[in-house]
């Protein structure tokens, strides 16, 4: 074989390392196919078609990661999904007043951490347990209802419907919804708490009611790994490489 022909080999050898140098210092092992893994929420709303804001929040508060966590984990989830027009209704002095520390649990509260079935509705026990944290009054408490063929939401802020099914399988449900879910504790604070009757000669506790779980909000850093395309490049690296050894 000749010099030049040589040369070139080598040449696409180094590309080929360059190529999957990212790869190769990551040490990751090959990720099981996307197929094996639970569905993807960001993938069935893209599908969906309207829904670009919610994905975009899901994204920017690290929620998908979360959710994917917690699915691969074999949690059970339920999430309801504003549609793009429900975060238009959306007054945007209200979307612009939440900190991102809000934004969080706003997404937070739209997924439950059950699985409700469309035939389940009648059944559910409320208020119901979201990712939010502390379903109490004045927390985030989520009622949903279901009348005839009408499933309800409340928040104590808004009603809402669910429009229909997005997706549902025995582990996950994702429901369409025509406002976005704004928790009653963002916007009410409880009332003034009556001073407790004295039990002894001192009384005075201090009553922390306002004290928040910090701690729900951290998303795990779990992020699904998606490698598309590898597989061809590194067939012909294969091939490159065994040429080489040959050479
Ligand atoms: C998903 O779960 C499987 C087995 O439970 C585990 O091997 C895998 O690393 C998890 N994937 C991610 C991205 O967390
Ligand atoms: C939700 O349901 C609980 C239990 O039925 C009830 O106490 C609460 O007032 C309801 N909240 C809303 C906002 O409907
Ligand atoms: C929600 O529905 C209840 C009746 O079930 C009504 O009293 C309340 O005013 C409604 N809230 C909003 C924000 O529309
Ligand atoms: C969602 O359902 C409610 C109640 O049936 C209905 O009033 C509303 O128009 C529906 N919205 C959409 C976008 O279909």
């Amino acid at each position: 074989m000749s010099k030049h022909i040589f040369i070139f080999l080598q040449l696409l050898l180094l590309l080929c390392i360059i190529h999957h140098f990212p790869t190769i210092i990551a040490q990751s092992p090959a990720p099981a196919p996307a197929a094996s893994g639970p569905p993807d929420v960001v993938t069935i709303l893209k599908k969906a078609g309207h829904f670009n804001t919610l994905v975009r929040l899901l994204k920017r508060t690290k929620m998908d990661a979360r959710i994917f966590s917690l699915l691969n984990n074999s949690n059970p989830l339920t999430i309801f999904a504003p549609t793009d027009e429900a975060f238009s209704k959306l007054k945007s002095k209200t979307f612009k007043s939440l900190t991102y520390q809000q934004r969080i649990q706003l997404v937070q509260f739209h997924v439950v951490n059950l699985l409700i079935s469309p035939s389940d509705f009648e059944m559910v026990s409320n208020p119901l347990s979201t990712q939010a944290g502390d379903n109490s009054n004045y927390k985030f408490p989520l009622n949903v209802t279901a009348d005839d063929d009408q499933v309800s939401i409340k928040t104590g802020i808004v009603n809402a419907s669910v429009n229909g099914t997005l997706y549902s399988d025995d582990q996950l449900a994702v429901y369409q919804v025509d406002r976005v879910l704004l928790p009653l504790g963002f916007f009410v604070s409880p009332p003034p708490v009556p001073a407790p009757p004295p039990l002894k000669e001192e009384a005075s506790s201090p009553s922390d009611s306002s004290e928040e779980d910090e701690d729900d909000a951290k998303p795990s850093g779990a992020m699904p790994v998606i490698y598309n395309g590898l597989g061809v490049m590194s067939f012909m690296c294969s091939v490159i490489i065994a040429i080489s050894l040959c050479v």
